[in-house]
């Protein structure tokens, strides 16, 4: 009998010692915890997350707790207490630090349809790998040799489409979809790509909604579509494996992952691609909208873009002609208006993280496993980094300005490890996308301007304007001839 109590109150004592350890360690760091409030049991402050990102204000949720507790604070949202960071120095830590101090953590919804091998989950060795081929395929030199013709000549063939109204953020997400889908398996817009289009947006629905297929229509919808968008790029990546079985190659980023040499399977390659399609769309589109939608409220910086791209336009023969590298390069104003576009109205508003330790930071403990939030926007949007922060003003990122811009306080692609592999393509995509509209087109808001100042990713606003064709732009029947035929790869 003895031999049996004795292990019993063994494990009593140790219980209780380990509850005490824990119990003085929690103390011990939450005397170390930065400042804030976890709201109420379960539902902490998400309750005044959402609301406060319904008002006009850019910040509320922020700038109320910085302002009581300073750039670092903790707060208890989406079920799990966070430190959120508006601190430069501290959100340049938590980036640098990826895969050491902290990993990338997205809500299950997203992670579910994504797949497992998106790039946006990897970790380790294979995130590096993936990271830097994905680099390789969207970086200057080859944006330069290859895509910008695709981009020039989509971006043409859309608009060519506009006339009197039009949602703007429905046409820009049209184009994204469509430059991505080239970019990634060389498919021309078409039947095919329109219906993959159609399935891809009910997925895209599913990463906002509960992960419960039970309860949420809308996820379930999403997972089903998922299937489908997945089956349809199974499809091509067979396809694609006999070609280059028979030495038929492609110059895109399907054709990079099939000759990289590592074997992946059709179900990698598809999350892989799935995850590019998703990366590069709301972020995308959405800043095309809003720029246009600055510029439209700024008069004197539209005028100044329309001078630059004028100018372009005016050494060209025919204005169809597409554009070359040295044009892209030539748009200096152009720059201006992307770089503060991107400051002020970044859908990306920061990332999440958790920590895989204990982290000493500023005189604070993060405690091993809880999230962190590395706030850009409210960095991009504080006075101390950027005089009148809160106005849009591209004229501040001309070169003798007064503008500070040091590395970390301006990070709309994000940095270190995770940096964003596509920041160069959407900064053509943009500046591309703004020559076509401005050379060619003037517009108004179609009715009271309702596009809150920061869309979220799910917003219904759609931005209507009327758009009229400038004389000047000399529409013409005739197809331009030139340098994009030859890189043309019709599905
Ligand atoms: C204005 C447009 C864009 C913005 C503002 C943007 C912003 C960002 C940011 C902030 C991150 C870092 C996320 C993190 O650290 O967790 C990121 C990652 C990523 N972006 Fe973009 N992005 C844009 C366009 C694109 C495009 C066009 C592509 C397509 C190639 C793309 C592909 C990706 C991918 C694959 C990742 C994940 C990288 C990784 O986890 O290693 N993005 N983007």
């Amino acid at each position: 009998m003895a031999s049996f109590i004795t292990p019993l109150i063994l494990l009593f004592i140790s219980a209780i010692f380990l509850f005490l350890h824990r119990r003085s360690r929690y103390r011990r760091l939450r005397l170390r915890l930065p400042p804030g409030t976890l709201g109420l049991p379960f539902a902490g402050e998400t309750l005044q997350l959402i609301s406060a990102y319904k008002t006009d204000n850019p910040e509320p949720f922020i700038d109320h707790r910085v302002h009581r507790y300073g750039p670092i604070f903790t707060t208890h949202v989406f079920g799990e207490p966070t430190v959120f960071s508006a601190d430069p120095e501290t959100n340049r830590f938590i980036l640098l630090n990826e895969g050491k101090l902290f990993e990338c953590s997205y809500p299950g919804s997203i992670s579910n349809l994504l797949g497992k091998h998106s790039l946006l989950l990897m970790k380790g060795s294979l995130h590096k790998k993936m990271h830097s081929l994905t680099m390789s395929f969207a970086n200057s030199s080859i944006i330069k040799d290859h895509l910008l013709v695709d981009i020039d000549r989509l971006i043409r063939l859309n608009l060519d489409s506009w006339s009197d109204r039009i949602f703007l953020m429905e046409e820009a997400k049209k184009i994204t979809f469509e430059l991505t889908v080239k970019q990634l398996m060389s498919f021309d817009p078409g039947e095919w790509t329109e219906t993959l289009r159609k399935e891809y947006v009910l997925v895209i629905e599913g990463f906002f909604t509960l992960p419960l297929p039970l309860f949420s229509t809308t996820y379930r919808r999403a997972i089903k579509a998922r299937t489908k968008v997945a089956e349809a790029l199974t499809l091509i990546v067979r396809e694609r494996r006999k070609e280059s079985a028979k030495e038929e190659k492609k110059n895109d980023m399907l054709g990079a992952l099939l000759a990289s040499g590592n074997n992946f399977s059709d179900e990698e390659i598809v999350d892989f691609m799935l995850a590019l399609l998703v990366a590069g769309y709301e972020t995308t589109s959405t800043i095309m909208t809003l720029a246009v939608k600055f510029l439209t409220e700024t008069p004197l910086a539209l005028a100044q873009l329309k001078e630059e791209h004028d100018l372009i336009r005016a050494k060209k023969s025919h204005p169809e002609e597409p554009l070359e590298w040295t044009d892209y390069k030539s748009m200096a104003f152009t720059q201006c208006v992307v770089n503060e576009t991107l400051r002020v109205a970044n859908i990306i508003g920061g990332i999440f993280r958790r920590a895989m330790t204990d982290i000493n930071i500023k005189g604070y403990t993060i405690p091993k496993g809880w999230r962190v939030f590395a706030s850009f926007r409210a960095v991009h949007l504080n006075p101390d980094h950027y005089k009148d922060a809160r106005t849009f003003n591209p004229w501040r990122w001309q070169s003798n300005s007064e503008t500070t811009s040091p590395g970390n306080v301006y990070t709309p692609f994000g940095g270190g490890p995770r940096l964003c592999p596509g920041y160069e393509l959407a900064r053509v995509v943009l500046s591309v996308f703004l020559h076509r509209t401005v050379t060619r087109y003037s517009w108004f808001p179609a009715e009271e301007d309702k596009l809150v100042f920061f869309p979220t990713t799910r917003t219904q606003k759609r931005y209507p304007i009327i758009v009229k064709r400038r004389e000047e732009s000399r529409p013409s029947n005739q197809t331009w001839k030139g340098k994009e035929e030859e890189s043309e790869i019709v599905d």
